[in-house]
C-alpha cells in the first residue's frame, strides 16, 4: 500500500466487513485497512471496561500499521461504549455506527415501535434509544440481545433452519406494532434475509452501514475521487484462512491471498 493515508476500520471479527463493503462502494478510490480482532471475538458479551481496552488496542494497532486519515468503528458494541474515549485519545476523526443506524431506523419508521437486535453490551448501553431520542424520535424503542447470532455469522451459517430458529426465538416477543427492526450489530446484515423472513414483509429491516459510509464521505469530501481504485488490507488477530474464505463471501468478491495478514495485537499495540 502506498504511503498515502488510508481509512482504518475495525470490528471484533468479520461482521464489520458489512460496513467495509458500504465504504468501498461509496469511496472506491480510498485505501482501506480493516482489522478484525478474531482472536478476541465476541466483544458483545464483555464488560464496557474490557471493550474500551480492546478498542484502544485496535486503534493503536491500526495507527502503527498504516497512516490513517479517519477511523471507522465498524462495531456497534464498541460504538456504544468507547466512542468518546477513542475520540478523546486520537487526533483523527472517529466515526461510529450507532448514530447512522438510528438515522436509518428513523427514516424507515411509520410511527410504530423500533426494535433493535444487538449484542448484550449494546442492549445494556441503551445507545440506540439515546441516539433516537437525540434525533427527535419520541416513540417506543425496544432492544433485544441476540448474542448467538454472532458465532453463527463467524461460522458462515447464514441460511437454513438453525439461524431461522434462533432469530424466531429472539424476535418472538417483539411488540405487535413493530415496524422497524434495526440490525444493531455489524454481523447481523449477513442474516438480513433470515430476519426479514421471520418478521415478515410489513417490517423494515435496516442497518447503519450505508449511512455510515455517507457520513464518512461527507467528512472526507471529494478526496481521492477520480484516482485509481483504492487498495485493501485485511488484518486479523487469528485464523486468517477464515477471513480469506468468509471475507470473500461477505464482500461479494474474491480476495487476493496477499491482502489478508495475521498480526499479533499484543506485539503491535
Ligand atoms: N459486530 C459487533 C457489533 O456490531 C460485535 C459482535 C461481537 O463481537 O459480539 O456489535
Amino acid at each position: 500500500m502506498s504511503g498515502r493515508p488510508a481509512i482504518g476500520v475495525f470490528d471484533s471479527g468479520l461482521g464489520g466487513l458489512t460496513v467495509l463493503k458500504a465504504l468501498q462502494a461509496a469511496l472506491p478510490s480510498e485505501d482501506m485497512v480493516y482489522l478484525g480482532d478474531t482472536a478476541r471475538v465476541p466483544y458483545g458479551t464483555r464488560s464496557a471496561e474490557t471493550v474500551i481496552r480492546y478498542a484502544q488496542n485496535n486503534a493503536r494497532t491500526l495507527l502503527k500499521t498504516a497512516p490513517l486519515k479517519l477511523l471507522v468503528v465498524a462495531c456497534n458494541t464498541v460504538s456504544a461504549v468507547a466512542l468518546d474515549t477513542l475520540r478523546a485519545s486520537l487526533s483523527i476523526p472517529v466515526v461510529g455506527v450507532i448514530e447512522p443506524g438510528a438515522r436509518a431506523a428513523l427514516a424507515a419508521t411509520r410511527g410504530g415501535t423500533i426494535a433493535v437486535l444487538a449484542t448484550a453490551g449494546t442492549t445494556r448501553s441503551g445507545a440506540y434509544a439515546s441516539a433516537l431520542a437525540g434525533l427527535g424520535f419520541t416513540g417506543q424503542v425496544v432492544s433485544r440481545a441476540a448474542p448467538l447470532l454472532v458465532p453463527l455469522v463467524e461460522e458462515g451459517w447464514l441460511t437454513g433452519e438453525v439461524p431461522t430458529r434462533v432469530v424466531e426465538r429472539y424476535a418472538q416477543d417483539l411488540p405487535t406494532d413493530t415496524d422497524v427492526v434495526v440490525l444493531g450489530c455489524t454481523h447481523f446484515p449477513l442474516l438480513r434475509d433470515v430476519v426479514q423472513a421471520v418478521v415478515g414483509p410489513g417490517v423494515a429491516v435496516v442497518d447503519g452501514a450505508a449511512a455510515t459510509a455517507t457520513e464518512v464521505k461527507t467528512l472526507l469530501g471529494d478526496s481521492g475521487s477520480g484516482a485509481a481504485p483504492g487498495r485493501l488490507r485485511l488484518l486479523v488477530t487469528d485464523a486468517p484462512e477464515q477471513m480469506q474464505g468468509l471475507g470473500a463471501v461477505f464482500l461479494g468478491r474474491s480476495l487476493p491471498q496477499e491482502c489478508v495478514e495475521a498480526i499479533d495485537i499484543e506485539m503491535t499495540a
